[in-house]
Formats: C-alpha cells, sequence, structure tokens
C-alpha cells in the first residue's frame, strides 16, 4: 500500500493543505468521474459485464392513481421498519402507524447483521415486527424494500446477489429473500399477510417521489448506503420504460487515497462498492478516524493528551457520521461541543483550538467529497437521460446524511450547478422523508393493479 502523503515534519497548517488536495474534487474531475460513469452504464445496458449491475424492478413509475392500504417493510440499514400506508391518489400519501426497530440491539442482546445470525433468524425477526401490525385474520398486501443487490426475476421473486454495508448474516447471499419472508410470515401465522413486491429502496424514493411529480427520474439513498436508480426509457428488457437499480455504490476507477485503501482493505469486502466506501455514512465515520490516526502518528494532533488507546482515534469505528456533523455545525467560540466530544471520546486534556479546528476541517472535506462524487454521478446519469438537459427532471434523494449531515444538501446542489452551470435550473434535488417506505406501498399497489399481467408476479 502506498504511504500517506503527510510527511512526518509537517505543521498542522501544512498536512491539512495536502488533505485539502487529496479530497477536493474540482469540476472538470467531476465531469471525467461523470462521464466514466455514464459509459460504464452504456456497457452494462449493452449486455456487456462492467462494474455497474443495472438491475432490472419490473417497475415504471406509479400513474399517481393507485390507492389502497399496505404495509411496508423497509430494511436495509441501522433498522428495521414497518408501517402501514394509505395511498389516496393524486399524490396524496399518509403513513397511519409506523414502527422502527434497530437490527442491532445497542445493548448486545441481538445483531441480526452480523455472522452470528442466518437469514431464517433474520427474516423472523421482521416477521415479529409485522406482527404487530395485523389482526388475527385479516388479508393486506405488502411491499418489502430491501436495500441489497438482488437480481430480481420479478417483482415478487428477489435473490439477494451479495450483502453490502458489512452485514454478514449467514444463509442468505443467493436466495430469494421474498421467499424468506413468506416462510417467516407463514411460521408466525401471519397467512394474511401477502408479499407481493420487492424494491431497492432507490427504487422505492424514485416511486415514492413519481406518485406526485412527473418530472421524477431518478432515486438515490445517501445515508448507511450509497446508490441510485433512474427510469430507463429503452430497458435491455424491452417492455417499456422501467427503473433499473444502478448499484452505484460500485462504481470503480476513482482517486484513491492512502486512506481509501487501508479502509477497502480492512472492509468485509475488499475491493467491491468502491464508491460507497467514499459516499456512505457506513464508511465516512471511519474515513476520517483513519486520517485523524494518521496525524496523530504523525506528531501533528493530540500529542501527550490522547489518554485511551482504546478509545478514538485508536478503535475502528469510534466515530460516525453524526460526529462529523456535529463538529462540522459547531459554530460555538471555542469549539466547545467538539471539544466535549472529543474529551469525551478520546479521554484528552485541553484540546487546543487549532487541533478542534482541524477536526472540523477534515470532516467538512470528507463531507463535501461525499457529496461532488455522489452529484458527478447523477450528472453522468442525466448526459443519458437527456445529453442537452432540455426536459425537468428530479432527483429523490432519502437517507440520513442527505437529511441529517450538516452542509450535505447544500454541497451537492452547489456541486450540480458549478458542473451543469445554465442547465442546472432543469435539475430539482428533492428530500423524500420515508421515500423506502412508501415507495414499498406504491410498489405493492402497483403489483396488485397489474396483477394479471405477465410482466411483474410470478
Ligand atoms: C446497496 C444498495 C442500496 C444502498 C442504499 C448499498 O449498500 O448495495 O442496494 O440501495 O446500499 O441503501
Amino acid at each position: 500500500m502506498s504511504e500517506s502523503l503527510i510527511q512526518k515534519d509537517d505543521n498542522l497548517n501544512q498536512a491539512l493543505q495536502t488533505l485539502r488536495d487529496c479530497f477536493s474534487i474540482t469540476v472538470p474531475e467531476m465531469l471525467v468521474i461523470a462521464e466514466k460513469f455514464h459509459d460504464d452504464m452504456h456497457q452494462s445496458l449493452a449486455g456487456q459485464k462492467g462494474p455497474l449491475k443495472m438491475l432490472p424492478s419490473f417497475l415504471d413509475v406509479p400513474g399517481g392513481g393507485e390507492s389502497g392500504e399496505f404495509l411496508s417493510v423497509d430494511f436495509g440499514g441501522t433498522n428495521v421498519r414497518v408501517s402501514l400506508v394509505s395511498l389516496q391518489g393524486n399524490g396524496k400519501i399518509t403513513i397511519i402507524k409506523r414502527k422502527s426497530v434497530p437490527l442491532k440491539d445497542p445493548g448486545g442482546s441481538y445483531d441480526y447483521t452480523s455472522a452470528a445470525a442466518t437469514g431464517r433468524g433474520l427474516f423472523c425477526f421482521l416477521a415479529e415486527q409485522i406482527a404487530n401490525f395485523v389482526s388475527p385474520g385479516e388479508t393486506i398486501f405488502l411491499g418489502h424494500t430491501f436495500s441489497f443487490p438482488t437480481k430480481m426475476y420479478a417483482l415478487n421473486k428477489a435473490v439477494l446477489i451479495g450483502w453490502t454495508k458489512e452485514f454478514k448474516t449467514r444463509l442468505a447471499e443467493g436466495r430469494d429473500v421474498n421467499e424468506l419472508l413468506k416462510e417467516a410470515l407463514n411460521k408466525h401465522g401471519l397467512h394474511g399477510v401477502r408479499p407481493v413486491a420487492v424494491t431497492n429502496d432507490t427504487v422505492a424514493t424514485l416511486l415514492a417521489a413519481a406518485y406526485g411529480d412527473p418530472h421524477a427520474d431518478i432515486g438515490s439513498i445517501c445515508g448507511t448506503g450509497h446508490n441510485t436508480s433512474y427510469l430507463e426509457p429503452l430497458p435491455p428488457q424491452g417492455q417499456g420504460p422501467m427503473i433499473i437499480n444502478i448499484e452505484s455504490g460500485s462504481f470503480d476507477g476513482l482517486p484513491a487515497t492512502f486512506y481509501d485503501r487501508q479502509l477497502d482493505s480492512s472492509s468485509e469486502k475488499p475491493g467491491e462498492q468502491m464508491l460507497e466506501k467514499r459516499v456512505s455514512g457506513r464508511y465516512l465515520g471511519e474515513l476520517m478516524r483513519l486520517v485523524v490516526l494518521d496525524l496523530v502518528q504523525k506528531g501533528l494532533l493530540l500529542q501527550g493528551r490522547a489518554g485511551n488507546m482504546t478509545g478514538f482515534p485508536f478503535n475502528p469505528f469510534t466515530l460516525n457520521p453524526e460526529h462529523m456533523s456535529a463538529m462540522i455545525s459547531d459554530n460555538t467560540n471555542g469549539l466547545i461541543r467538539t471539544a466535549a466530544w472529543l474529551i469525551e471520546a478520546a479521554g484528552v486534556q485541553d484540546p487546543p483550538l487549532k487541533e478542534l479546528g482541524a477536526l472540523k476541517i477534515i470532516a467538512s472535506l470528507l463531507s463535501a467529497r461525499s457529496a461532488r462524487l455522489a452529484a458527478a454521478t447523477y450528472i453522468g446519469i442525466l448526459q443519458h437521460l437527456d445529453p442537452l438537459l432540455t426536459n425537468l427532471h428530479t432527483i429523490a434523494i432519502d437517507g440520513s446524511l442527505y437529511e441529517k449531515m450538516a452542509g450535505y444538501a447544500q454541497s451537492l446542489r452547489t456541486a450540480l450547478d458549478e458542473a451543469l452551470t445554465d442547465r442546472a435550473g432543469q435539475v430539482t434535488v428533492r428530500f423524500i422523508k420515508d421515500g423506502s417506505g412508501i415507495g414499498a406501498a406504491i410498489a405493492a399497489a402497483i403489483a396488485m393493479q397489474d396483477q394479471s399481467g405477465p410482466m411483474h408476479l410470478i
């Protein structure tokens, strides 16, 4: 592995300048990434093997008239969310009831994301959560957002290609997740709950936006994971427009810093999900920890003050995007919120203001790089859909990074404005709260409408 660019005899200001040079992405660089992304999309659409999976969803965008009450299960990040959703047509949606449960008990009693758990166990846990939503004998249709790469054979048949986001649950890869869910529901006596549709969360977010917005044609998640889907007018499957799940997190060929390589080599699947490892919340905190650790080891930060070798920055995953967001938005005199966190997390005494400022700068650099990389891929998709940007487009985004990371949404918008210049006004970016859950309900509604069509259900 190549060496860090930070030199032992640098001072902190020089080191920060080096980091700025490493992590900044200029407009010309964004356009090169967009072009490469666009080429990779074409390669996969033409049936050649490439880094992008471009998975069919068997779904077109909704007409907006879909209606009824549906259950939705949103599984794929830190929590599983079950919702009862009412679709009322004309873009009107109400979430009647919703429950969110962590997949990993903070108290340590269970962890369905670890190798100690199995696919069956995980889906039994999902069925237990669903049981709270149905009365005995009730029949209700369910849409399932499953936020991992799946090979779709129909709207209700989705085989997990492989885990991402460091999930390690055994005996799930290569299985049909709708079957696993059905088995678990039956085991819990929930015979009236009919899982009729599986969607990716990016697809669900696009469905949720398109329910009331005719221009929505790109759906993305900037959260624990990162990925994007879009409405392909001419899919290779050839049955009219279809949403394609790009699985853009596996986009490769991006400039890699020393820290990106370090993070990748210690991850569950080295060499995979290279864009996701630079963009998503699952990895952003860890990347920052690696940068800080390098500075500590070079004698530039926390010298003689990092009291606790098992805390931050020595221990993996001791920093997350919430901490980063708190640093970025810390505008107090003396950066006292950042200081309080550092004292607690690293056991340091009296951190100097200059070092606290350095943490804020590093968090901002990594967050901005994430937003600019995501924006570059959106530009690649727009180049494919509408090279001259003659039409209006809405990019629908859900996810905790986009929603909560201080400055993230603004960085993303700025990146689009800088790169699209006078055509930027053609592109709206919309935050779609609960897009994954709502979209699953819409997918279930579409499945029921099209039940007689051969394309969606088997
Ligand atoms: C998965 C995608 C998902 C994204 C956002 C990635 O790790 O591969 O399928 O859409 O996370 O949740």
